[in-house]
């Protein structure tokens, strides 16, 4: 049975009691949320983000997370945002979106905690170069390739079919990697490793073959951007451990739920589409507690979803 929350009463968090889903833009309710309260935060955010307001908007804050950090040849963060944000305006205006965002994952992360950031190739040489300024460079962990193979393919260039996911940690010296816990795969060529060895597969590399969610399988809700539970579980229990909370604040069709709840972690997923809380209430539904997030839109940036 699904808690359903009265509109008036906005649903926040707290660190017991049911797993929450909800609605709302995920700003407001990550400034609700208090500091280091997630071992693990996913980020799947869309592409698309209203140019014109950005137009309107004057970044003007200095120094975003900690006062002191400088990003590349000790140059302070807004620096570095100005000069690679500079040639691409919808990139700029992605960043804008996203940055304070950010902030406030990285402020809500467990001082051990990881911070995951799912892109594609039109954003993530950028954003790469602004997080290692924004976290500071020595908190980059990997940069995760998930390749698949799927749909229609161009002869005009090398199909592009891979995502790239960023991981970042609060802390280098403290940050959980439970490889134990991670899923094995089959060595390439197992007849050139001892038979125990093959038996028991390999750790997986920052290259990952996974296929894209089957249009006819069991896994599919229809959610238009829904992401393997394969790679969710793979990033759940690498980076979490059982009784944590997961935070993924665009969270779509709910895998990231869907992985924490099979691994025994709690989840707290954010989606401002009512299409994909129906999608979530289906999928997750019992005994998950769903309702409305705080109000406050005086945020500068909403993404459009879908895509117009
Ligand atoms: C790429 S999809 C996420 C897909 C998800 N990982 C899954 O497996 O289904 C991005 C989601 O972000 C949501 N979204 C966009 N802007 C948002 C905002 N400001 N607050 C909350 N959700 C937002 C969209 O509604 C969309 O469902």
């Amino acid at each position: 049975m699904t808690l359903e929350l009265p509109e008036a009463a906005p649903l926040v968090w707290a660190p017991f009691g049911p797993d929450r889903v909800v609605e709302g833009d995920n700003l407001p309710l990550l400034r609700a949320l208090p500091d280091g309260a997630f071992r693990l935060v996913y980020l799947d955010p869309p592409f698309n983000t209203g140019r014109e307001q950005l137009r309107r908007t004057t970044i003007t804050r200095h120094d975003p997370i900690g006062g002191t950090r400088m990003g590349f040849h000790g140059r302070p963060y807004d620096v570095v945002r100005s000069s690679v944000t500079r040639y691409d305006d919808a990139f700029t205006d992605y960043w804008a979106f996203l940055e304070p965002r950010l902030e406030e994952a990285w402020r809500v992360l467990a001082e051990d905690g990881t911070l995951y950031l799912h892109l594609d190739q039109r954003e993530v040489h950028y954003a790469k170069v602004l997080l290692d300024a924004l976290f500071g460079r020595e908190c980059f962990l990997n940069e995760i390739v998930w390749a698949y193979d799927y749909g229609a393919r161009t002869t005009r260039r090398w199909p592009a079919k891979h995502d790239t996911i960023l991981v970042y940690v609060k802390d280098p010296e403290r940050y959980l990697f439970d490889a134990t816990e991670v899923d094995r795969e089959p060595y390439m060529a197992p007849g050139l490793v001892p038979p125990e060895k093959a038996a028991l597969g390999k750790l997986p590399t920052d290259v990952w073959w996974h296929t894209i969610v089957s249009p006819t399988g069991r896994e599919k809700t229809g959610y238009p951007t829904q992401k393997p539970l394969g790679v969710l579980r793979r990033i759940v229990a690498a980076s979490s451990a059982p009784g944590d909370w997961v935070l993924d604040p665009f969270a779509g069709s709910g895998t990231t739920g869907e992985a924490a709840r099979a691994l025994g972690r709690r989840f707290l997923l954010v989606d401002e589409s009512p299409t994909a809380i129906d999608v979530m209430r289906a999928r997750l539904g019992n005994g998950v507690l769903i309702g409305r997030g705080p109000r406050d839109r005086a945020t500068p940036h909403s993404a459009q979803w879908p895509p117009l």
